[in-house]
């Protein structure tokens, strides 16, 4: 696939066409309707063969409370799957693919670096300028693509200026953030970024080593608990892991609410005239279509779910895009509803794992809507080139949608 340069940043196909090598050939639009089968009659689904012959077999686990016993279960469910195939781009260090109690040793060095109230401090210096910026550059056109003019762009500039890289860098970043984060399907050059972006940063740590500044780097050579602090490794490999976790996933569900509200005129109207909607649209949008839809898992040794036989060495597929549409914990649940009274969702993982930067991604979001609400009056779906583009939502692990062709009054 080709890297395709927009006027305001760089989005590569290979982000938009990526698959885990567990899905299914094809442009899968609506996994859903797969799953509710699934959940009733085989909740748990082993295959052999995913990955060649002689290969793990894999496990499916789609009922909500199978999954968040996967998730919680860290002892027999290792999250060594998630190292072994990010440990090439990101080094030892993988915080999502440790188990413990290396994990949490880690994870407290890092989750001061994270917290919400120092990420609070970037709403209006940086993220709602970066949001202005990138509108700035298309609103007065009256139409564009969102997915390419604004998305990707918008948490990739948001994560550089946190981690501390300067501005003039941002495009360069940009092409190895995509390189990196779309390294499962071209590996090549996923490494070759990765080992580009660790040589760029390397002195930008050590000068926060002598001297710290208003920036994630900083906050991370700081770190102390009783004496126990990161060493640069460490440092390098959770920088490297803010790529993937931080911007692929807000860049798809930002796409997603977009396609959803887009879809749905009269809850987008709604949101549009009263902004407390807001929060509720995010949390109906992240349930309905999660970015990333199975964080995958390895079983450590022999066990059983609902009574089918995992063999150790077997790749456990938790699905919580399946979870999400569990009619037993959400009513009518393949349905987009912003009035829900409660919206129940584990779109953010549960257990030791937790997503680290919901708060941020929540932040991001709310505020990239309500800025191309203020400032693109009557957002709407351009429907002829909704039609000739043939933009949809696609992906099973990795959701979002391929463009975002929409009108706006100027
Ligand atoms: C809508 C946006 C996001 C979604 C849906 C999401 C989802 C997730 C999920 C499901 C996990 C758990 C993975 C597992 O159990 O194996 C996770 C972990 C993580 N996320 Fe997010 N994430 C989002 C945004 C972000 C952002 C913006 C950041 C940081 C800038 C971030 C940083 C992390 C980190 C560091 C972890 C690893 C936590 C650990 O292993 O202890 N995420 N995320």
């Amino acid at each position: 696939m080709s890297t395709t340069t927009h006027a305001s940043g760089i989005l590569d196909d290979k982000l938009l066409f990526m698959d885990m090598p567990t899905d299914p050939p094809g442009d899968t639009r609506n996994p859903y309707a797969d799953y509710v089968g699934a959940r009733r009659d085989h909740p748990v689904q082993i295959e052999q063969g995913r990955f060649g012959p002689g290969g793990p077999a894999v496990a499916f686990v789609y009922r909500h409370e199978d999954v968040v016993a996967v998730l919680h279960d860290h002892d027999v469910f290792s999250s060594r799957a998630l190292h072994d195939f990010m440990s090439p781009f990101m080094g030892d260090y993988v915080l999502v693919g440790m188990d413990e109690p290396a994990h949490a040793r880690y994870r407290n060095l890092l989750a001061p670096s994270m917290r919400p109230r120092l990420l609070a401090r970037w709403e209006d210096t940086l993220i709602g300028r970066v949001a202005d910026d990138l509108i700035d550059g298309i609103v007065a056109r009256g139409r564009g693509d969102l997915v390419a003019d604004f998305n990707f762009s918008y948490p990739a500039r948001i994560i550089a200026r946190i981690i501390g890289v300067p501005q003039d860098n941002y495009i360069q970043f940009q092409q190895w953030a995509v390189d990196i984060t779309a390294g499962v399907g071209d590996p090549v050059a996923g490494i070759a970024s990765a080992q580009a972006l660790r040589a760029y940063l390397a002195p930008f740590v050590a000068a926060r080593r002598v001297q710290p500044e208003d920036d994630l780097i900083s906050e991370l050579v700081r770190a102390e608990i009783e004496g126990d602090q990161l060493n640069d490794e460490e440092i390098y490999s959770f920088l490297l892991l803010l790529l993937p976790a931080g911007i692929e996933t807000t860049y798809r569900s930002i796409g997603n609410l977009l396609f959803n509200l887009l879809s749905h005129p009269d809850q987008l109207d709604a949101v549009r005239n009263d902004r407390t909607l807001v929060a509720k649209a995010i949390d109906e949008n992240l349930r309905i279509d999660s970015p990333i839809q199975t964080p995958p898992r390895l079983a450590a040794r022999d066990t059983e779910i609902r009574g089918v036989h995992i063999p150790a060495g077997t790749i456990v597929m938790p699905l919580i895009g399946s979870a999400n549409h569990d009619p037993a914990f959400n009513d009518d649940p393949d349905r987009f509803d912003i009035s829900r009274p409660v919206v129940r969702h584990i779109t953010f993982g549960n257990g030791v794992h937790t997503c680290m930067g919901l708060h941020l991604a929540k932040l991001e979001t709310r505020i990239a809507l309500n800025k191309l609400l203020d400032r693109l009056p009557g957002l709407r779906f351009d429907h002829d080139r909704v039609r000739e583009l043939d933009a949809h939502m696609r992906g099973k692990a990795f959701r979002s949608p391929t463009a975002l062709p929409v009108l706006w009054d100027i």
